[in-house]
């Protein structure tokens, strides 16, 4: 099988009407729509998302954001970071590397990364080389974080002013 080649993608009409198979089709998404009715943001401008086309249908997608070291909390020493949001591979396309791809692309960056586990996916992100952080409540407020590390950088041990609203 060919590797899955992962596309940064454009924002525009075609890419958000491609986002409404996703399940996870939500607020972001409806700004974006927005911005683009506004012309705030340049048609075929850039976007936080990535994905997988299939012939000429977007069948995989994930979105990164660069989280500046200020705001780390997640890693030792605390550094600029990926929060990776919205994987999924459409239901007909899983289980053929696509999701696979999208995390290698992902840590392709060599900076460490955060994800929410949605329910159930624990399994998978272990198998990508994530592993759950030590839960803490203020912090992660019902989210279940999985990171993933690169050479020489650690979990952050809790500290008090972590428990602290
Ligand atoms: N639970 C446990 N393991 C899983 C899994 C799941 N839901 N989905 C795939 N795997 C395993 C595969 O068996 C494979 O392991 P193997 O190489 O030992 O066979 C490995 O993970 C990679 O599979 P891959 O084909 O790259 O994954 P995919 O393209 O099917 O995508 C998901 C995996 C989880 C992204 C996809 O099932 C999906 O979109 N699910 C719904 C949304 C979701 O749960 N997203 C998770 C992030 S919040």
């Amino acid at each position: 099988m060919d590797k899955p080649e992962v596309k940064r993608l454009l924002i525009n009409y075609k890419t958000l009407e491609e986002f409404q198979k996703f399940k996870e089709y939500g607020l972001e998404e409806l700004s974006m729509l927005e911005d683009l009715q506004a012309n705030i943001i340049e048609d075929d401008s850039n976007s936080p998302f990535y994905g997988i086309y299939y012939g000429d249908k977007l069948v995989a997608r994930m979105s990164l954001y660069q989280i500046n070291a200020k705001y780390d909390r997640y890693f030792d020493p605390p550094q600029d970071y990926l929060e990776l949001w919205k994987l999924e591979v459409l239901p007909d396309y899983r289980h053929r590397g696509y999701g696979t791809a999208l995390v290698e692309y992902a840590k392709s960056f060599g900076q460490p990364i955060k994800t929410n586990a949605r329910q159930q996916s624990g399994e998978f992100w272990l198998k990508m080389g994530f592993k759950p952080v030590k839960y803490n409540p203020v912090r992660d407020r019902g989210e279940s974080p999985y990171i993933w590390l690169p050479e020489g950088v650690k979990e952050r041990e809790l500290k008090e002013e972590d428990l602290e609203l």
